[in-house]
C-alpha cells in the first residue's frame, strides 16, 4: 500500500478538502496562536509552542456490516485459499532490497556506493521529496496491517491464524516491508536527504496511524486496498519512469520492482471485490459508492515532520506538478475499477443499488471536469523549504 492523494479536492464545496483546514485547526496550536501575536518580537519566539502532529477529525464509525455477512467471508475460506494466495509469491522467489543495494561485506561497496550516490546527484530535489513521501508512506506498514485486522470476518484473530485472509494480510505485509526497506537503505546511501528529518516523520506517521473510514467493514476494507494497490502502482511506475529521465537505471529498476508488487497485490483485492459483487452486488455496489463518497483517503495524510503543518499537502502538490500521481490517476483509477468490476452491467439491484451505480458510473468524468476547472484556476507557483532535504527550497 502507499500513496496518496486527492489534490482536485480543496477546489469543489461537491468534493470538500479531505482533512486540511480541519486538520490545521487542531493539530497547530501554534498555527493560530502565533497568528494573533505581534509578529517579530521575541515574545513571541518564545511562546510559540512546537507544532502538533496530526490527528484524525471525522466520526469514526465502527462495525457497520450486519453481523449475519461475516458468514460470506467465512464461506470464503476456500474460495480464498485457491484465488488469492496464489498472487502471493513464495519467499524464496522474492526479490529483496539487498538485490539492489551496494553489498557492505564485498569489496567493490565503496565503489558501487560511489557510482550510487554519482547517479544520486543528477536526480532533482523535488523528485527527492516525493521519493521520500513515498518511502515515507510504505514506512507507516504497522499502521496498514492494523487496519486489515480491524475488518470483521478476515482479521487475524490471534498473530498467527491459519485462515486464508490471515495468511493473506501477513504475508502481503511481509512482501510490502520490502519497499520501505528499500527505499529506506537508497535514500540513506544517496546522500542527498536529511536521514533524521525523515526518521521523525516515520514515527509521527505511525503514531498518528489512520481511519480510512472502512469502518470494520470488509466490503469497504477490500474496496479500499484494490484502490490505494493500484494507485501506488501509478505511482512507483512513475517515479521509475523520471528516474529513467534523470540517467538513473537502477533507481528505476528499484520502484519498477516495488511496482510490480503493488500491481500484483492490486490483482488479489480487485478479486476479492469482485467475487464479492458476483454474491452480493447490491451491497458492494452501495459499499463502492459509500466509499467514493467518503473519498480514497490516502495512507499517509496525517504525515507531519514537526515542522510543516501541511507537509501531506506540499508533498502532494509536487507530486502533482512533476506528474507521479495526479488528479486525473485519481478519476483514473475509479474508471478503471468501474470497469473492473463490471458495475454498469450489474442488473437486478435494488433502489438503493442503481443509485449507487449510478453514483460510482458517473463519478469519473466529474472529477475529471473539476480537475480541468482546478487547472483553469491554477495558483502562481510558490517555494516552500523541506525539511527532508535540509530545508533546500522546491517549487510547489
Ligand atoms: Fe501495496
Ligand atoms: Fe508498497
Amino acid at each position: 500500500m502507499a500513496l496518496k492523494i486527492n489534490p482536485f479536492a480543496p477546489q469543489s464545496p461537491k468534493f470538500p478538502s479531505f482533512h486540511f483546514p480541519q486538520m490545521a485547526s487542531l493539530r497547530s496550536p501554534k498555527f493560530f496562536m502565533a497568528s494573533t501575536l505581534r509578529s517579530g518580537s521575541q515574545e513571541v519566539e518564545n511562546l510559540k509552542k512546537p507544532s502538533m502532529p496530526p490527528r484524525e477529525v471525522h466520526v469514526q464509525v465502527t462495525h457497520s456490516m450486519p453481523p449475519q455477512k461475516i458468514e460470506i467471508f467465512k464461506s470464503l475460506e476456500d474460495w480464498a485459499e485457491r484465488n488469492i494466495l496464489v498472487h502471493l509469491k513464495p519467499v524464496e522467489k522474492c526479490w529483496q532490497p539487498q538485490d539492489f543495494l551496494p553489498d557492505p561485506a564485498s569489496d567493490g561497496f565503496d565503489e558501487q556506493l560511489k557510482e550510487l550516490r554519482e547517479r544520486a546527484k543528477e536526480i532533482p530535489d523535488d523528485y527527492f521529496v516525493v521519493l521520500v513521501g513515498d518511502m515515507i508512506t510504505e514506512e507507516a506498514l504497522p499502521t496498514y496491517q492494523t487496519m486489515l485486522n480491524t475488518l470483521d470476518g478476515v482479521r487475524d484473530e490471534t498473530g498467527a491464524s491459519l485462515t486464508s485472509w490471515a495468511i493473506w494480510t501477513r504475508a502481503w505485509t511481509a512482501e510490502e516491508n520490502r519497499h520501505g526497506d528499500l527505499l529506506n537503505k537508497y535514500l540513506y546511501l544517496s546522500g542527498r536527504v536529511d536521514m533524521r528529518q525523515i526518521e521523525k516523520s516515520i514515527q509521527y506517521l505511525i503514531g498518528s496511524g489512520m481511519d480510512p473510514r472502512t469502518e470494520n467493514n470488509p466490503y469497504l476494507g477490500f474496496i479500499y486496498t484494490s484502490f490505494q494497490e493500484r494507485a501506488t502502482f501509478i505511482s512507483h511506475g512513475n517515479t521509475a519512469r523520471h528516474a529513467k529521465e534523470h540517467g538513473d537505471m537502477k533507481l528505476a529498476q528499484i520502484c519498477g520492482m516495488i511496482a510490480s508488487d503493488e500491481k500484483r497485490h492490486e490483482t488479489a483485492y480487485t478479486k476479492i471485490v469482485e467475487k464479492l459483487f458476483e454474491i452480493d452486488p447490491d451491497g458492494t455496489v452501495v459499499a463502492f459508492a459509500d466509499m467514493m463518497r467518503k473519498k480514497i483517503s490516502m495512507p499517509a495524510h496525517l504525515m507531519f515532520d514537526g515542522h510543516d503543518d501541511n507537509l501531506f499537502e506540499h508533498y502532494s502538490s509536487i507530486a502533482q506538478r512533476i506528474g507521479v500521481y495526479t488528479a486525473k490517476d485519481y478519476a483514473d483509477i475509479l474508471e478503471f475499477l468501474v470497469g473492473r468490476w463490471k458495475v454498469e452491467k450489474l442488473t437486478g439491484l435494488s433502489g438503493e443499488g442503481r443509485k449507487a451505480q449510478d453514483y460510482v458510473c458517473g463519478l469519473p468524468p466529474r472529477i475529471r471536469k473539476l480537475e480541468e476547472r482546478a487547472q483553469g484556476r491554477a495558483k502562481e507557483a510558490e517555494t516552500l523549504p523541506f525539511s527532508w532535504i535540509f530545508d533546500r527550497k522546491v517549487v510547489l
